[in-house]
């Protein structure tokens, strides 16, 4: 029911969602997980070693090119599928799409992360490795800038109504979704490191397949 009430003007009333930002929810399996873990985190004692601890409300990112080491090709397979059946559930273009960026993050206690988008890539992908409880969020913003212009008081926040909506995440859970959309992370208030590993991806063949006039090129 769109409009509650008794209108005796009103024969029925519906109500429907215009251009609904998607993002998709995929959750390992614990055997799966447990060998993409022990790679990651093994990569990363690789990585981090000889550099000192974390200290409470610092970040460390890994350099972007994690796709290329073979430690990761397991769980690069994986986010390479979930992008793979995105693209079929959206019903568009069947280019290969293919990863141009990964890395990891370790988000100490008291470290968050400011709302930020991944410009020039098509979906983004954030994989969980390790999550505690008060480190298992990620606040996605909502993208029609328009609608701040006014934004009158809520009485009861709703799907409707809000302007960020916030997903839990648990270890082995996968994120994808638009890499225009906006996204932030809260100030980790657990005790522990919270370590997850980003993806970009964008259209092997973007120039030569999909950016050239629709209407030929005679
Ligand atoms: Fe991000």
């Amino acid at each position: 029911m769109a409009i509650s009430g008794k209108h005796s003007w009103i024969e029925n009333s519906d109500v429907f969602s215009l251009f609904p930002t998607l993002a998709w929810k995929i959750q390992l399996r614990a055997e799966g997980q447990e060998s993409i873990d022990a790679s990651v985190l093994g990569l990363l004692d690789s990585l981090r070693q000889g550099q000192p601890a974390l200290k409470t409300g610092e970040a460390w990112q890994s350099g972007h090119g994690l796709h290329r080491r073979e430690e990761l090709q397991e769980l690069c397979d994986c986010v390479r599928r979930a992008a793979a059946s995105v693209l079929q559930f959206l019903k568009t273009s069947d280019e290969t799409i293919e990863i141009t960026g990964c890395w990891a993050n370790l988000y100490a206690p008291g470290a968050a992360h400011p709302m930020h988008s991944h410009p020039n890539n098509y979906l983004s992908a954030v994989y969980y490795v390790r999550t505690w409880p008060g480190a298992d969020s990620i606040n996605f913003h909502d993208p029609r800038s328009q609608t701040g212009v006014i934004r009158p008081p809520v009485t009861e926040l709703t799907a409707a109504n809000a302007d960020q909506v916030v997903v839990r995440v648990r270890n082995g859970t996968l994120l994808v979704f638009p890499s225009y959309l906006c996204h932030s992370v809260d100030a980790n208030a657990s005790g522990e490191t919270r370590t997850s590993v980003s993806f970009n991806l964008m259209y092997s063949a973007f120039t030569e397949a999909l950016s050239k006039p629709m209407w030929g090129d005679d």
